[in-house]
Order: C-alpha cells, then structure tokens, then sequence
C-alpha cells in the first residue's frame, strides 16, 4: 500500500468521474462551442456569484491570466512572500506582466489590511504604481492555513480607497470555505477575480478556473489564447470538474479531519522542533536537531509512505481524496514507532 502525501495533486480519477468524462458533450471551446464547459463555467461563475469564469488548464495560468488583466507593465502588485503567485509560478509576474512585486511578511501566508496600506506606493514618478493585492485562501507555504473573513474584507477596504484591484489565488478556496463554514458568495462580492483549482483537493486530473466580471472575462480569454491556453474539445475534462463540485466538495472535511489526526501523532514527537495548526488539509512541520528532514522522508519512503522537505529543515504532508482512513491509521502507527 503506497500512501502518496506528497501533493493533493497526486490523486487518479475515479471510476464515476471517469464515466462522466467519457460519456461528456464536447465541442470546439475555442469556438465557444463547448457545452461542457459552457456548463463548468457558468456553474463556478454562480456557486461565487460572479457574472462569468474561464477554464484554463491550470492554477498557475489563471492566477498569471489575472495578474496580467490587473496591471500594466511598471505597475506592482502586493502579496505575501510566501505567495504560490510569487514563489512557484517561475518568476511569471515579471515574466508575463512585466510588474514588481512588494513582498509582505504575513502570519502564516496571510497578510493584514494595515499591511496593505503601509505598502501603497505613494503618486510618485519614482515609484512603481501599486495597482494589485493579490492574497492566497488557503495559503499553501502558511501550511493550509485561513484567512479571517473579516480582515479580508478590511483589505478590501483599503483596496477601494486606493483604487487596487483584489485578486484571490484561491487553489484551495474550497477547503477554506469547508472548515470555516463559509459562503463562496462571500468572496464574490469582495474579490475583483479568484482563480480556484479543480486538480488539488477535488481530484480532478487537470483544471483550474478564473471568475470575474463578465469584462474581465472576455479580456481574460483573450490573453488565454496569447498564452497558449485556447482548448478545443476539453469538455472531457470539463465534465471531471462538474462532477468532482457536485461529489468532492463537501468530503474535503474528511481531509481536513486526517489531517488533525496526523498533526497529533506527530505533535509530541522528540524529533518536532515546531508544527504549524492543521487547519485544512497541510501538515507542515520543522525538524530539531535530533532528526533531520531527508532522514524523517526516508524513513518515511522505507515504509512506503511519500513526502518532501519543502524547505529546509521542514517536512510537508498533504491529505487528499486518495488517502484512506486505514492508511492514515497505518500512517500513525508508523509515527508512533520513530
Ligand atoms: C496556492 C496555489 N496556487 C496555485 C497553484 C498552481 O496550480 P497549478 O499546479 O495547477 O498550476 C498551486 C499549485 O499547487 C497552489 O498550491
């Protein structure tokens, strides 16, 4: 039994979204013509209560489609430093936008309306013009961790004072919404675009979607088709992500509670130096001296059990659709042994 924590992305289709990709109306969706994802999209654009949403092929291009809307070339965007927009997607913001970034120390991923306004470029010649706060719920590197509601709304706030536009990286907006008991129409109105994923926590094997106002959108399918992302019969893999909303969505507590389970076994170890909350579905956790991260994988992987040191000194274990509550029980009987 392999027990693969490496990434909610690692989970195989089902044999019920394998038949409903099977069995999808597809057309040519460059022509528009595909009533699949006509379908996905109008169904994401109202679960938020946006005018309309865009299927891309993944989180990486929706948040870069979105920033590359946002700003223009010159102008800055604010985010935290641990941003998957900043610090996975290949230097993309000044690849694709030509744009800087102010980098904010958050608590865990997540940054503070007050945060935001100190970081405002003044009008000056000199100064990049700050156009763009973009914040990521949950946030990945903040190990899973929420934003407080109310303080997202303070941001926004500020965003209208300033004239910024508010973007959400929102991978992993569904598992915020599940443990916080929140409404996605909550963040359709403060947000200006969030981009979800439908590859991570809901088990589809590629997918991601951008939501907007319906300008926004029309703009946004055009840099689409400039980046290369213009699909044709992707209804196929539309149809996974109808089906992963309506069957994957409300489970995701499950992972949040092995999660919990996991973070326990663990918290007591001689070998934790710091375990950040399981809020959702991330563990991540810092090594003391007593144990070194690629020591505590290879352990790990000589029990058949993956995962990785995410950055120095520090171990990531991520819960999904494809981990069993045998394998969880199994995953702890394995810590309890270190
Ligand atoms: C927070 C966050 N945003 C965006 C992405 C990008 O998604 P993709 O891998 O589909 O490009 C990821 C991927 O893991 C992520 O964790």
């Amino acid at each position: 039994m392999l027990i693969d924590f490496r990434s909610d992305t690692v989970t195989k289709p089902s044999a019920g979204m394998l038949e409903a990709m099977a069995t999808a109306k597809v057309g040519d969706d460059v022509f528009g013509e595909d009533p699949t994802i006509n379908e996905l999209e109008q169904l994401v654009a109202s679960f938020f209560g946006m005018e309309a949403a865009i299927f891309c092929p993944s989180g990486t291009m929706t948040n870069q489609i979105a920033i590359k809307c946002h700003t223009q070339p010159g102008d800055e965007v604010i985010c935290d430093e641990s941003s998957h927009v900043y610090q996975y997607e290949g230097g993309g913001i000044a690849f694709n936008s030509s744009a800087s970034v102010k980098l904010l120390k958050g608590d865990r991923g997540r940054i503070t309306a007050e945060q935001v306004k100190s970081s405002i470029n003044r009008d000056d010649n000199h100064k990049a013009r700050t156009s763009l706060v973009s914040l990521e719920n949950t946030s990945n590197l903040g190990g899973g961790s929420c934003y407080n509601f109310e303080e997202i709304k303070k941001i926004k706030t500020v965003c209208l004072q300033n004239n910024l536009a508010l973007h959400l990286d929102g991978a992993r907006i569904w598992n915020a919404l599940v443990a916080k008991n929140e409404t996605p129409k909550q963040y359709g109105e403060v947000f200006n675009s969030i981009s979800v994923c439908l590859s991570k926590g809901l088990g589809c094997p590629v997918g991601s979607l951008l939501v907007g106002e319906k300008g926004f959108i029309k703009k946004a399918r055009r840099i689409r088709k400039v980046f290369g992302g213009g699909m044709r019969q992707a209804g196929f893999i539309a149809a996974a992500g109808i089906y992963a909303i309506q069957n994957n969505f409300q489970r995701l507590k499950v992972d949040h509670l092995h999660a919990t389970q996991i973070s326990e076994a663990l918290k007591s170890k001689y070998f934790i130096k710091e375990i950040l909350p399981a809020e959702t579905n991330i563990i991540i956790f810092e090594m003391n001296d007593k144990m070194t991260a690629a020591d505590f994988v290879s352990k790990f992987k000589e029990q058949d059990i993956l995962c990785f040191e995410i950055a120095p000194g520090k171990v990531r274990l991520i819960l999904h659709l494809d981990i069993t509550k045998k394998m969880v029980e199994k995953t702890i009987e394995i810590i309890s042994k270190l």
